[in-house]
């Protein structure tokens, strides 16, 4: 499974101490009673499943969760045994294939578990978790009377286990807590609606993890403050321990030439020289999630800034040097270099967007390189696998 190779000088390095670091740190933080999901969908959020996986399971996760049967069963088929939780919708035509590979799935109407049952096989069963809709709009049951329908459906049936009842905050990670309070209130007049609890509630994502404790839970789910990062900007003061951010993005110089004044660079020759300029080829383009939005940010050389110029390519940008420096020079888009550093959440104030986003965008096309224990580890192209 794991290819150690790669032929083109774009990497991202995935620092699995600092997953670990993020993780205990939280854990320190939660009640003994409380368990911890790790949310690794989107290929744990870009940093790579499998590896996110097993470290946030070294570092005391109880559950793993994905969005998507598919992500779950990819993270069986790498040999993940530990316990996983779809987060949305699956079709019911995969109740048999969820039950067979032990994985836990979200459940929110009663017509979809009367055609998930269909679908099983005698003496399968069906780990569900209920969501509930208390107030982000997504997915979920909205009223008292189709919970009880559900939880009457999951008891009565021997082919299901109700393994857990759950929510998701809109506005955790905003200073105003009135919708939070709201959506908590929801939840827990629908929890007081049921007759029996089932063995894990979670509301909790990272935000509300890092700012509250409500006895109500006894899980939470964490994404975004595991790979190192806030939850969003204003929560930064906020923050109860320091995270680690936890990706880096680097490649190298494959090209340097000097233009002359009048000459451009890029499509639409949206560049132009104003004299004698020295200008460096990275290979990275929008094809690898380094977006055209990105042209004129900055990256990092021998620890110096320097701008991305002219309009970024499908595989290939330029950017603006101070002098020559050698094919093969290191260049920093992620991450630090001496003194300076630029974070995901720079490039997410340059796009205009959240932290989540930046991280998601790194393309499978480029490979991951893993450091546990302080050292460079192993390699994971995606697209060689
Ligand atoms: C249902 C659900 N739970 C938990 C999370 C994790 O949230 P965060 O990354 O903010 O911790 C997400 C992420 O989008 C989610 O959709």
């Amino acid at each position: 499974m794991e290819t150690k190779i790669f032929h083109r000088d774009t990497w991202a390095e995935v620092n699995l101490d600092h997953i670990y670091k993020n993780i205990s740190s939280m854990k320190t933080r939660l009640r003994n009673d409380v368990s911890l999901f790790a949310v690794v969908k989107a290929n744990a959020y870009g940093h790579g499943d499998y590896d996110v996986a097993k470290t946030a399971l070294e570092a005391g996760a109880d559950f793993l969760s994905v969005a998507f049967l598919d992500e779950a069963l990819s993270l069986r088929k790498k040999g993940i045994t530990a316990p996983i939780l779809v987060l949305g919708a699956s079709r019911p035509e995969s109740a048999a294939l969820a039950a067979e590979q032990g994985i836990s799935v979200t459940a929110f109407d009663e017509a979809w578990l009367e055609s998930a049952k269909a679908q099983l096989k005698p003496g399968q069963v069906l780990q569900v978790h209920v969501k509930v809709d208390s107030g982000m709009g997504r997915i979920g049951i909205r009223d008292k009377s189709q919970l009880m329908k559900v939880e009457g459906l999951l008891m009565r049936e021997p082919c299901f286990n109700f393994q857990g009842i759950f929510t998701h905050f809109a506005t955790a990670d905003e200073l105003k807590t009135d919708l939070y309070e709201k959506q908590l209130a929801v939840f827990k007049a629908m929890l007081a609606e049921l007759t029996e609890r089932p063995e894990y509630i979670h509301a909790a994502n990272s935000a509300a993890s890092l700012r509250f404790a409500d006895p109500i839970w006894n899980a939470v789910r964490m994404g975004i403050s595991m790979y190192g990062l806030s939850p969003s900007m204003e929560m930064k003061p906020l923050l109860p321990f320091p995270l680690q951010q936890s990706i880096s993005l680097k490649t190298k110089l494959v090209a340097v030439k000097q233009l002359v004044e009048g000459e451009s660079v890029s499509y639409g020759a949206t560049y132009t020289a104003q004299g004698k300029e020295w200008i460096g080829t990275l290979p990275i383009g929008y094809a690898d999630g380094w977006i055209r939005k990105l042209q004129g940010q900055e990256v990092l050389i021998e620890g110096m800034r320097v701008p991305i110029v002219g309009r970024i390519c499908m595989d290939q940008c330029m950017i603006k040097l101070p002098r020559s420096f050698p094919v093969g020079t290191e260049v920093t888009l992620i991450g630090d270099d001496g003194v300076e550093s630029i974070t995901v959440d720079e490039i997410a104030a340059k796009l205009e967007t959240i932290n989540y986003e930046v991280t998601c965008m790194i393309g499978a096309r480029v490979p991951r390189v893993y450091i546990k224990d302080n050292q460079k580890k192993h390699i994971r192209n995606f697209i060689l696998e």
